[in-house]
């Protein structure tokens, strides 16, 4: 998958990719990262890429001109059909465990990022191929967007994680939060890990966990479970 940034901030996004995960996956070479200035597209002496909005109204908006040139030299890149051309902003699609699988189908994921008040309605109607929100909350700009939905979507593709299945059984993958979790020392500060965890009955286990993953699910994210009956519940004392 190669994964394009289109921005007035290219070192935001720079910054974020030369660590951790988003790191090692182009080190592996299972992901391409191409990072574009926004300003590089423009034609004018002062590369200006916004404008004041026509209609009036406060603040500035993206013009259209860099984003065409831009996306002129992106489908000389890409296949036809096989790429999304994603504009992240509050007016979107809430990004969700599903929406990150479906992306990760992509040949090229490319993030049009937006500041200000937006951009031109143009590339958004013309350009765009997905609107996605990451939550109802307003952001200054669309560079964490781009880096949140990017790193939902390339954990899922194969290799990335260094234990597939941890992205199989995450929290949403079944629709349920994670329970929790302990490591050593078994007593901290006379704080004692669960007893069941070890027993070594690994049947016994698996039912406490699965028990407090529906105990969370239904004390913090009751909707999650709505569709599901509650004699799944196979919850013991602790259930
Ligand atoms: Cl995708 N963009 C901005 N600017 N703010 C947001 C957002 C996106 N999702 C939630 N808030």
């Amino acid at each position: 998958m190669k994964i394009y940034f289109i921005t007035a901030f290219p070192a935001m996004i720079q910054a974020v990719l030369a660590e951790s995960m988003f790191r090692k996956a182009a080190e592996q070479h299972l992901v391409e990262y191409q990072v574009w200035d926004l300003r590089d597209f423009t034609t004018d002496k002062h590369r200006q890429i916004d404008d004041t909005p026509f209609g009036g109204s406060p603040g500035m908006v993206l013009k259209p001109e860099p984003f065409f040139r831009a996306y002129d030299k992106l489908v000389k890149l890409t296949t036809p059909g096989a790429y999304e051309i994603i504009y992240p902003t509050p007016q979107g699609k809430i990004l969700n465990h599903q929406l990150a699988v479906e992306l990760t189908h992509a040949q090229d994921l490319i993030f049009f990022c937006g500041h200000y008040k937006g951009i031109d309605e143009r590339v958004v109607a013309n350009l765009v191929t997905a609107e996605i929100s990451i939550g109802d909350y307003v952001l200054t700009g669309g560079e964490l967007p781009a880096l949140v939905i990017a790193d939902a979507v390339i954990r899922h593709i194969p290799g990335v994680l260094n234990c597939y299945e941890s992205a199989e059984s995450d929290s949403f993958a079944d629709n349920l939060l994670e329970g929790p979790i302990y490591t050593k020392p078994r007593v901290f500060r006379n704080l004692a890990v669960p007893e069941i965890l070890i027993s070594g009955n690994h049947a016994k286990i698996n039912q406490w966990r699965y028990a407090q993953r529906l105990k969370r699910t239904r004390e913090r994210r009751k909707e999650l479970l709505d569709p599901r009956p509650e004699k799944d519940d196979i919850g013991g004392k602790n259930g």
